[in-house]
């Protein structure tokens, strides 16, 4: 293991030292006025985590936050690059920007994140939209204050991707969105490469973070009040490897398990073929660690998640699923899927619907196979018209909502613990979640928000429950 060995290293001091360097010019600009960020974060919880990072940079540097970009100093977006929509989204939001600049030539709008480490992206950017003032991609976060100073400073716009994707940074400020749900990035990168996917070209190689830091900060957040806390990873359960004592996952959750409190542990994203026997075994004895496995299949099709380059085989992944519904009382699983993958039959997408019959997800996550540039898949031969595999897409749908409706009626009448997570502003109803990760809508008082209560459920609305306060 010494070769791949990755030592984490602090944040610098120097960076400290921006950050209290733009705290003064912004504040002699602003006359003793705070200025003001907006972030907008797309894409996954790593891109969610990584912005409170950024939040957390920036209000050391003296900044508060705005809700909308009209009013902002400076304007973030962290984007996604996953799927062609995900890109799509953030030009035409980029675009809209153009006249906000145009009015208060004052402000700083900036670009960062996954799309960012993408060369052909960045040059675009570059060319096509002049009023972008700085652009860095997610292995330049430590040490931003740096960019944004340069930014901000000099007046020139500053570009800046693809540095240090084999190094971790210790130390960020982080500012969390939440106070009682709340995201712990434990790896960083992924070194599966599945053929279709963009994320090992954009976040580097696989990396952990050390155990002992994750259980101090796992702790901190516990003695905060944090109720439900989700470790993340592109591929979760590989973590340990690039540790000098390399830990299984396994060993990290139990870990943290052991920590006192009222909490649930989640995690995500967890990859078939690290699925060990030894990881469910730990959630199911686990007290604190949801009953819940998100576990992305992709095809049931043992041809198409070999072309993918997945790892496993269909039998391979429903032995685990079996071995995880034996183990762990009231499991519920979710999943992720890929419809349309280049060369897919009909027959091959059949074997798709099969599966998620014969194992019952509470929910998916469904995709329509979009080519990403740089990756094999782009190059694939690929048939099928986007019509075709959009009916496809619906029968799936169809599929899964039966399966999801009946698993949810057979809940009816069960006695579940939530975690009361906001107010529905329409219906003023309560919103809460189940370990399971199964939503229940309940009436009650909003001063519950943040808190575990017992409910007892009602009714079942398709994927979604009802419940009433016990
Ligand atoms: N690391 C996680 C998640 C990766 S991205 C994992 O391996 O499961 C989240 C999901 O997006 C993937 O599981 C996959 O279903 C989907 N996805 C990724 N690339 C895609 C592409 N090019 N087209 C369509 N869906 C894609
Ligand atoms: Fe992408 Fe595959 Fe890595 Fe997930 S495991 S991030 S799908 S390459
Ligand atoms: Fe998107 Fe990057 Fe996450 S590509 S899905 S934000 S790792």
């Amino acid at each position: 293991m010494a070769d791949t060995f990755i030592k984490a290293e602090q944040l610098s001091e120097k960076q400290s030292e921006y950050m209290k360097l733009i705290a003064e010019i912004m504040e002699i600009r602003k006359r003793g006025e705070k200025p003001l960020a907006f972030i907008r974060t797309y894409g996954c919880q790593q891109n969610v985590a990584d912005s409170e990072k950024i939040k957390g940079m920036l209000a050391q540097a003296g900044f508060d936050f705005a809700d909308s970009p009209d009013d902002a100093d400076f304007i973030l977006f962290n984007t996604c690059a996953v799927r062609e929509h995900a890109e799509d989204r953030v030009f035409g939001n980029v675009g809209a920007l153009k006249n906000l600049k145009r009015r208060h030539p004052q402000i700083l709008i900036a670009l960062c994140g996954c799309m960012m480490e993408q060369e052909h992206i960045a040059n675009c950017i570059y060319n096509s939209f002049p009023f972008v003032g700085l652009v860095f991609g997610t292995h330049s976060l430590h040490h931003f204050p740096e960019l944004l100073y340069s930014a901000l400073v000099d007046g020139k716009r500053v570009f800046e991707r693809g540095n240090d994707d084999k190094k971790i940074y210790e130390g960020f400020p982080v500012r969390r969105d939440g106070n009682f749900k709340g995201w712990l990035p434990i790896m960083y990168g992924c070194n599966n490469f599945c053929t279709y996917c963009i994320v090992p070209y954009v976040r580097g190689r696989e990396r952990s973070r050390e155990k002992d830091i994750i259980l101090s900060e796992a702790h901190n957040m516990i003695t905060a009040g944090f109720k439900d806390i989700t470790l993340l990873g592109q591929n979760v359960n590989s973590y340990g490897k690039t540790l000098e004592h390399p830990v299984t996952f396994a060993e990290l959750i139990r870990e943290i398990d052991e920590i006192d409190g009222d909490y649930w542990l989640r995690f995500m994203t967890s990859h078939p073929k690290d699925c060990s026997k030894e990881l469910i075994d730990a959630i199911a004895n686990g007290t604190h660690i949801s009953k819940h496995l998100h576990l992305p299949f992709q095809s049931g099709s043992d041809r198409i998640l070999k072309a993918m380059n997945r790892h496993y085989d269909r039998k391979k992944y429903l032995e685990t699923i079996a071995y995880a519904k034996e183990k762990i009382d009231g499991l519920s699983l979710t999943s992720d899927i890929i419809v349309g993958f280049p060369g897919e039959t009909y027959e091959d997408f059949k074997q798709t619907l099969s599966l998620i019959r014969e194992v019952e997800f509470t929910s998916l996550f469904t995709f329509i196979f979009s080519p990403r540039k740089g990756t094999p898949a782009e190059k694939f031969d690929d048939p099928v018209s986007a019509e075709e595999k959009g009916k496809w897409f619906q029968e799936l749908l169809d599929v899964q909502e039966e399966i999801a409706a009946k698993r949810c009626a057979s809940m009816v009448g069960q006695q579940e613990r939530v975690l009361i997570e906001g107010v529905k502003e329409k219906t003023g109803e309560l919103n809460a979640r189940t370990s399971g990760n199964i939503i229940v809508e309940l009436q009650g008082d909003r001063s519950l928000v943040g808190s575990f209560q017992n409910v007892k459920i009602t009714k079942a609305r398709n994927w979604i429950l009802k419940g009433e306060l016990i």
